[in-house]
């Protein structure tokens, strides 16, 4: 998972994630997998009572285009919903994959418990280049 993350990272895809952050977030993931091979992941992470984040939606190279990244995040947001959060958000660069699904652009602004706590330690913090997007459930 970590590998395949990241190599999204490298061509730019998604903001990378350390061995740590991922071990610590571990159950936050949702995997899809072939035989013994990991095809995609994409993780929920609850950021507060009323409010969790999409991250980490990655789908290997060549599997793409068949489904598994909806399937993906149509999975994270049902797991919302069992936890009685139905606010969902996600900061992406694919903005019509996340628009097909129902998401909408909103502005950052709205999302401080995220800036609170994953954005002031990013790289790329304050000049975030991403799309905040938020479903509504
Ligand atoms: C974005 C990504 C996860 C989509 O996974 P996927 O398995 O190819 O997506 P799906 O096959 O489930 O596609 C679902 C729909 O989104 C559309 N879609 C897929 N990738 C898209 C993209 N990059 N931009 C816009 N629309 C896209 C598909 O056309 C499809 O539409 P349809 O249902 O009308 O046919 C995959 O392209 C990927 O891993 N990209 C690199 C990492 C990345 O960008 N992650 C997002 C970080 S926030």
């Amino acid at each position: 998972m970590h590998a395949l993350i990241n190599e999204g990272a490298a061509r730019g895809d998604m903001l990378p994630r350390s061995v740590n952050s991922l071990y610590t977030h571990l159950r936050d993931m949702t995997v899809a997998a072939e035989g013994d091979g990991l095809v995609g992941c994409c993780g929920l992470s609850i950021c507060w009572e009323d409010l969790a984040e999409v991250r980490s939606l990655v789908v290997r190279a060549e599997q793409r285009g068949l489904g598994v990244g909806r399937k993906l995040v149509e999975s994270c947001l049902s797991e919302a919903v069992t936890l009685g959060i139905y606010r969902v958000f996600t900061l992406t660069y694919v903005v019509d994959f996340f628009r097909d699904m129902g998401f909408t652009v909103v502005n950052k602004d709205i999302l401080p418990q995220k800036i609170w706590a994953d954005c002031l330690n990013c790289h790329k913090f304050p000049d975030c280049d991403e799309t905040a997007m938020l479903i509504e459930l």
